[in-house]
């Protein structure tokens, strides 16, 4: 398995996206465990991006627990009625918030956190998990990363067939 990512220096946020989907697909395509998966794709984004927090929570019972991540400490548990996480997990839909302190309900994991993004993985009509990212300006997260995000948490899917 390599251990270095190949990106290059000058792409744009789409390309680089482009870039990852291929080598994020080989990391995992022969690793069954969700979990070990999700770590090395939480570990990918923070490298690729440096995001502020990157990372998952998995639904349990109705619930969304913590999950691999990389970044400050997190909440370990959201239910369907709050913050963006329980939002995409309940409508099934991703979603881009550029301020926060605008989201009725949002949970302030980190008191910097000031934009997110979150995109859920559906199966069969059941969330399965979530993919968060969290930054600490606001507006930094567009359509180029909801794409992008989307494309990746898809990789995942193999997992609930
Ligand atoms: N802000 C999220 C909670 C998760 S943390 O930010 C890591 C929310 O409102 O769902």
């Amino acid at each position: 398995m390599a251990e270095s990512l190949l990106l290059s220096p000058t792409a744009t946020k789409a390309e680089r996206y482009q870039e990852l989907i291929p080598q994020i697909k080989a990391l995992i395509e022969d690793e069954q465990d969700l979990v070990a998966n999700m770590a090395n794709i939480s570990a990918v984004l923070k490298m690729a991006f440096d995001f502020f927090w990157v990372g998952f929570y998995i639904q349990k019972d109705g619930e969304l627990v913590l999950g691999p991540f990389q970044g400050p400490l997190a909440c370990t548990r959201i239910a369907f009625d709050r913050g963006v996480c329980g939002a995409a997990a309940k409508t099934q839909q991703s979603i881009l918030v550029p301020d926060v302190e605008k989201f009725p309900g949002h949970i302030a994991c980190s008191s910097a956190s000031r934009s997110e993004v979150v995109i859920p993985l559906v199966t069969d009509g059941t969330t399965r998990f979530v993919l968060d990212v969290d930054s600490d300006r606001f507006n930094d997260f567009d359509q180029d990363d909801v794409k992008g995000l989307e494309a990746i948490v898809d990789l995942l899917r193999f997992h609930f067939a």
